[in-house]
């Protein structure tokens, strides 16, 4: 539990429960409501960082501005800290979401859908056996799945709650998934032009793990534009659509331009 803690609480963006509660908000569903599945997702999230880290994968020595979990309490602790992380947020889903047994069966489908190997899991896989290497669009596939999906949960939960009509719903799920690809873009920018200190991560690891990013594959100046063409394309989706999209724009505008 130290451990879990300690990587959970050591600080971090909380993007995507934010992302949740403001899609919400957004639908004119109360936020407060989506805590428990918010939280849910940071502690998914946290699980795939700390079992990112580790020495098998991306082994890293600093996250979020501290020692990677397993360099402060060891592998076999780092490794059973995400599984049980994961298992907490299921609890925490079935234990504390309100609206019922089908409110939670539909989240539990969308956070297992995102977290499996069609999604967060099938998107590390990839990224460790180099599949982005093979065209652009295995790449954006590869961003998709390790990033992209449980950010799109992170809408799709809202929508959940909120239940608007398909054709609304259908222009939000396109936007998260813009949104998803967008953030693993800019995380490759950062890993070449951002500040460590600032991060609380280290730099240049795409590099030293020679790992195909939008930067290894596309250079930096393309990466670059891809991120401007991703953010209009999720900016333009929720153009019109009804409801109070100010803190969602803003939250893509935040995406497009973190140092972060
Ligand atoms: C980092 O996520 C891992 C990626 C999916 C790129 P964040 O940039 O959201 O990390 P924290 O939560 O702020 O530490
Ligand atoms: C991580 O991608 C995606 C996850 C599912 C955790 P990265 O390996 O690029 O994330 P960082 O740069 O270590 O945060
Ligand atoms: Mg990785
Ligand atoms: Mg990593
Ligand atoms: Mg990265």
């Amino acid at each position: 539990m130290e451990a879990m803690r300690y990587s959970l609480l050591a600080g971090g963006k909380r993007f995507r429960p934010v992302l949740a509660l403001a899609t919400c908000a957004a639908l004119g569903e109360d936020p407060a409501r989506l805590m428990p599945t918010a939280a849910a997702i940071e502690l998914i999230h946290t699980y795939s960082l700390i079992h990112d880290d580790l020495p098998a994968m991306d082994d890293d020595d600093l996250r979020r501005g501290k020692p990677t979990c397993h360099r402060a309490y060891g592998e076999d602790t780092a490794i059973l800290a995400g599984d049980a992380l994961f298992a907490e947020a299921m609890r925490l889903v079935c234990e504390r979401q309100d609206g019922g047994g089908a409110v939670q069966v539909a989240v539990l489908r969308e956070l297992s859908w995102a977290t499996g190997v069609g999604g967060m899991v099938g998107g590390q896989f990839l990224d460790l056996r180099d599949a982005g290497l093979r065209s652009a669009d295995a790449l954006r596939l590869v961003h998709t799945l390790k990033t992209g999906r449980l950010i799109a949960a992170s809408v799709h939960v809202a929508l959940v709650l909120a239940a608007p009509s398909e054709e609304i719903a259908d222009r939000y799920r396109r936007f998260a998934l813009e949104l998803g690809v967008l953030f693993q873009i800019v995380d490759d920018i950062l890993d070449v032009a951002g500040s460590e200190v600032v991060m609380g991560k280290a730099v240049g690891a795409d590099a030293r793990l020679g790992k195909a990013t939008y930067v290894s594959f596309h250079g930096l100046a393309r990466a670059r534009e891809l991120a401007a063409e991703t953010h209009g394309r999720a900016r333009a989706l929720l153009a019109d659509v009804p409801g109070s999209t100010g803190d969602l724009l803003d939250l893509a505008d935040h995406v497009y331009t973190r140092q972060s």
